[in-house]
């Protein structure tokens, strides 16, 4: 159906039909990016109604992180009916919604297009706008939504946000004109994300997965001085460095990150320290429980083992907290967002808080539940597309590597 030749180049709504309320703006916002099943619907980009999201957690345990195939096979199962649950937890019904949001990335191409392609397929059936959400602007937008509930309306500006996620450490500087958002991109990871490094360590620890939480809850019971990594501090160029136009002073400085070296210094120190017997014998012994409590995994972890998990903790969120007050400062930022999976670790939180404060610039975190994948988010940050009419072309798709602008 969305493929006829006659529908390519359209937008999903030219003209608005007399029953959309843009005052009102309630939209459905629908995630599927990476491998949670979500959707919300949120009112005018300031009141939640309701947020459901469906986790792929058991899908995905036994392979340590998130497979892609199974990912979109799970997205098909769970997307009516969470659909359904986010509409009757708003107590509202898909007749009474001012239009439609979904992720267009970015994020894992198969994992979006069960999004879209069921965003779209509504928005046609109900002759709905429907809107094209970037990921990272729904993860800032987390933050403004929950703001907006407390009555906190106005941000200042110069803003950075920090959005530190499994797939992404980027720095961006925002800019709001009447409704419309933009952003600049002054930094980002050259390899694996935090929220990756996260993961990956608590798999070759043996910790389980998802490894952020994980990591979280162990590093409490660990001496987080005991361990010293060297390889997050980021070597090399800074990148657009132009020799022929002169630098704006930041892009004399880089603001990217890097976290495969500090990966790579678990593993030396694992191996080193002889704890690949320790490892294996976790390994066993959480393969044998369905969801190994916080005693199941201390049972079979050292003390060596915590302190190095605390130690890693410690690593990346002083990396990334130091980085980002460089940027702060170099960009004369008056407000803080630190956004994404990885911010919903209390630690990053503490350290981030105490930072910023000291340059005199207030943070603002999403809750934890707003801090990882979810749609409100998703139905937010299509708010200022909503009152700008900016609707989805119909022959759009999804973009696994969309930038964010
Ligand atoms: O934003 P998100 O839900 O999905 C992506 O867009 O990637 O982030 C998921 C990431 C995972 O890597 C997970 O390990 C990490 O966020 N994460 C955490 C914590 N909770 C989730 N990392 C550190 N501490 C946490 N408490
Ligand atoms: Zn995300």
């Amino acid at each position: 159906m969305f493929f006829l030749p006659e529908m390519r180049g359209r937008r999903f709504r030219a003209v608005l039909p007399y029953y959309i309320d843009m005052a009102k703006g309630l939209i459905l916002g629908i995630e599927s990016s990476c491998d949670e099943t979500a959707a919300a619907v949120v009112r005018a980009g300031e009141e939640l109604l309701s947020s459901v999201v469906a986790s792929q957690f058991t899908a995905h345990k036994p392979y340590g992180g998130v497979v892609p195939e199974l990912a979109a096979r799970e997205h098909l199962r769970a997307i009516a009916p969470v659909v359904r649950k986010a509409l009757a937890d708003a107590n509202t019904t898909l007749e009474s919604i001012d239009a439609i949001a979904v992720t267009q990335g970015p994020g894992l191409a198969g994992a979006l297009l069960v999004g879209i392609s069921y965003a779209k397929a509504l928005a046609f059936a109900l002759d709905k706008p429907l809107l094209a959400v970037n990921h990272l602007e729904g993860h800032i937008h987390a933050v403004l939504l929950e703001e907006r509930q407390r009555g906190n309306r106005e941000m200042r500006f110069p803003l950075l946000a920090l959005v530190v996620s499994g797939g992404h450490t980027h720095l961006y500087l925002a800019t709001q004109r009447g409704n419309s958002w933009t952003y600049e991109n002054i930094g980002r990871t050259r390899d694996d994300a935090a929220g990756e490094a996260f993961d990956k360590v608590a798999k070759l620890l043996a910790l389980g997965y998802p490894g952020g939480p994980i990591i979280e809850t162990l590093a409490t019971h660990g001496n987080a001085s005991a361990v010293k990594f060297a390889g997050v501090q980021l070597k090399g160029t800074p990148r657009n460095v132009s020799k022929k136009q002169p630098a704006r002073d930041w892009e004399k400085q880089t603001f990217d990150f890097s976290y495969s070296g500090i990966k790579t210094s678990m593993l030396r120190y694992a191996e080193l320290h002889e704890m690949e017997q320790e490892i294996q014998q976790r390994k066993e012994a959480l393969a044998k429980i369905a969801k190994p409590s916080l005693e199941d995994v201390l049972k079979v972890t050292s003390k060596a083992t915590l302190d190095l998990v605390a130690s890693f903790q410690r690593a990346m969120v002083e990396d990334l907290a130091s980085k980002t007050v460089a940027a702060i400062r170099e960009m004369n930022a008056a407000t803080l967002f630190v956004t994404g999976g990885v911010a919903a670790n209390s630690e990053l939180r503490r350290e981030f808080e105490e930072e910023a404060g000291m340059e005199g610039v207030p943070v603002y975190f999403p809750s934890r539940r707003m801090s990882t994948d979810n749609a409100a988010m998703i139905a937010a940050a299509a708010y200022p597309k909503f009152l700008a009419q900016d609707f989805a072309e119909e022959s759009f798709s999804a973009e696994a590597s969309l930038q964010l602008k």
